[in-house]
């Protein structure tokens, strides 16, 4: 498991991180993507379990789902389920907002 931070503050990262839009970072050797509604934050691989759409380019809901931009199979951004559609789960990873930045875990 390895600990990366992004930015230094609170109000920093909500900058980086606009609300509902889905930033595709290097994050230590990988691409990641990594949103956020409201105060929760959310980060998940980039590229779509099914057929390896870009997941940057999808849509966040307001039940904590992104949706694919290709065939628009839907994925919970904290658990990785399948909510719509038939394929393996979506990797998420562990992330957290502090005082000294947004904490993402990967493994
Ligand atoms: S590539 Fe994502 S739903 Fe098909």
């Amino acid at each position: 498991m390895k600990t990366f931070t992004l930015g230094r503050s609170n109000e920093e990262v909500m900058e980086i991180i606009p609300n509902k839009r889905i930033k595709l970072l290097q994050v230590g050797s990988r691409k990641i993507c990594i949103t956020r509604i409201n105060e929760t934050f959310y980060a998940f691989e980039q590229l779509c379990p099914h057929r390896k759409a870009s997941l940057h380019q999808g849509l966040i809901t307001d039940f904590e789902e992104v949706v694919c931009p290709l065939h628009e199979y839907r994925f919970h951004m904290k658990s990785g389920e399948v909510k719509a559609g038939s394929c393996g789960t979506l990797e998420t990873y562990s992330i957290k907002l502090t005082d000294s930045g947004l904490v993402i875990e990967l493994p």
